[in-house]
């Protein structure tokens, strides 16, 4: 698409002659035409399920949302002014969280080990907030970065590393455009975004250096701040990712890149914070959503209802695959480095539903109907290789037959399984579609709980 411009052709093919690598490395032009006619690479689909760690100088005073500082600060929410009146001395600034933000508990390795525990296939990190503050040494956030203050490490780099090293897990970053409170984002933006110092001092330096220096797979852009995408520069540097940087071939990227963006425009789509429309698209996307209900960072002030069931989480995962897109599923570290034991519990819950079910999962397409006309909580996925079809359930039925409505079966060829469990079953087909016999299970025989999968083989 971006070659058929007549205009351009004898400067690519300059390009190309003089280029090093293996594709022409002006195939990206920086329009948005251009940069979304760019093919997904295929192990985002094939993933399906990921987590997200939102990680900063919030996790300390760790109180009602990551976005602390603004309510605190400019919104002047009572609750969050309170708990600064009661808590701290009168002039306690929000940077002086900073030196608080220790660490000390951060182990790469062992995070790895419980990533890689919930059976994702991709982790994102926030390399930096809207509080501006970086995980890593920037040479663009002078005395506001993890090496400069707090831990004195460079967190980012850590985990990228231990990622790698013990897990099969692609590593992301997640990056902040605009910054609440730096001063060069708000002078631009007093000048209606017309000068563009901001983004050119600080915003994209930091993109070019954690996508040279720590080559991440995802790159998850947000926090626009009411800018154009033309003031980010956003696709004249989505064209130098693309055709350039080390990542060109692998990494893929959202659709958060500036006013307008958001479900129209980039890599794949997430449209809004959790979002989970129940029905397919014809886009691939991403449902970001968190276990703590009401925040990203973690949060003291969290009681356990607001962190969502395994059942729940399960349930929002099947939707999501089954209607096309992947869980970005969110854990919020604390300030001294801990995954709390209530996200660690969640994510070995995942993994180990995933390593019974993981077949109806991973890899698998969506099928021509995405959820049951006759039975609700079904949800259909598709593997073209197995010629199989999956029924996802999410509850048991106490008459232990569930009926479909939607496949179509042929008696002496279909073959219907339940996963983690070795035995055909019986099923007969009706007027309305196919009722299936579960197997009988007494107490805690069950191949797994909250949700189980039938797999019909040489169905329609
Ligand atoms: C990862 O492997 C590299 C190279 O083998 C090594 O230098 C580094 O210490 C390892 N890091 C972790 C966190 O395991
Ligand atoms: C902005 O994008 C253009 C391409 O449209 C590119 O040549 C330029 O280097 C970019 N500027 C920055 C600061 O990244
Ligand atoms: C998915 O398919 C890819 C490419 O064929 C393969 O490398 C990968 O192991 C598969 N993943 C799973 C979980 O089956
Ligand atoms: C499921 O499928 C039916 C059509 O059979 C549709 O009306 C319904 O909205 C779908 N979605 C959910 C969440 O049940």
């Amino acid at each position: 698409m971006a070659l058929k411009t007549s205009g351009a052709l004898p400067l690519l093919t300059v390009v190309c002659l003089l280029s090093a690598t293996e594709r022409c490395s002006a195939q990206y032009k920086p329009t948005w035409e251009s940069i979304d006619s760019r093919p997904l690479p295929d192990w985002f689909d094939q993933a399906k399920f990921g987590i997200f760690i939102h990680w900063g100088v919030y996790s300390v005073p760790s109180f009602g949302s990551e976005w602390f500082w603004w309510r605190w600060q400019k919104e002047k929410w009572q609750a969050y002014v309170n708990f600064m009146k009661a808590n701290y001395p009168p002039n306690f600034r929000y940077e002086d969280f900073g030196p608080q933000f220790t660490a000390e508990f951060f182990n790469g390795k062992q995070w790895a080990d419980v990533l890689s525990a919930s059976g994702a296939k991709y982790v994102v990190l926030t390399s930096k907030h809207h509080e501006g503050f970086t995980l890593w040494g920037s040479k663009y956030s002078w005395n506001w970065n993890a090496m400069d203050v707090g831990p004195k490490r460079d967190l980012v780099a850590e985990l990228a590393d231990a990622v790698r090293n013990r897990t099969d897990l692609r590593f992301g970053l997640y990056h902040s455009l605009f910054e609440w409170f730096n001063p060069l984002y708000l002078e631009d933006a007093a000048n209606a975004f017309k000068t563009q110092n901001f983004p050119i001092t600080k915003t994209l330096p930091e993109l070019y250096e954690i996508v040279t220096r720590y080559q991440p797979d995802v790159l998850w852009s947000d926090g626009g701040g009411n800018a154009p995408d033309t003031y980010w520069n956003s696709t004249g540097f989505l064209a130098w990712l693309y055709n350039e940087s080390p990542v060109r071939d692998s990494v893929v990227t959202n659709d958060r890149w500036g006013n307008g963006c958001i479900c129209k425009h980039g890599g794949y789509f997430t449209c809004r914070d959790r979002y989970n429309p129940g029905y397919l698209l014809p886009h691939k996307w991403e449902n970001c959503m968190t276990i703590d209900q009401k925040s990203w960072g973690y949060r003291r002030d969290a009681v356990l209802a607001d962190y969502l069931s395994i059942e729940q989480l399960v349930k929002t995962l099947v939707e999501t695959v089954s209607c096309g897109g992947n869980m970005l599923m969110n854990i919020g570290p604390t300030h001294d480095g801990r995954i709390a034991p209530i996200f660690e519990e969640r994510l070995r819950q995942m993994g180990s539903w995933l390593k019974v079910n993981g077949e109806a999962i991973y890899n698998t397409t969506s099928w021509r109907a995405q959820n049951d006309t006759i039975t609700s909580g079904v949800w259909y996925t598709t593997k073209k290789q197995e010629d199989a079809i999956y029924a996802l359930f999410l509850q048991w039925p106490d008459s232990e037959q569930l009926e479909l409505g939607m496949p179509a079966v042929t008696p002496g060829k279909t073959v219907i399984t339940l996963l983690g469990y070795p035995y055909e079953l019986k099923w007969m087909s009706t007027q309305k579609g196919v009722t299936v016999t579960l197997p009988h299970f007494s107490y805690g025989q069950m191949p797994c709980l909250w949700g189980w999968t039938l797999k019909l083989q040489h169905a329609d």
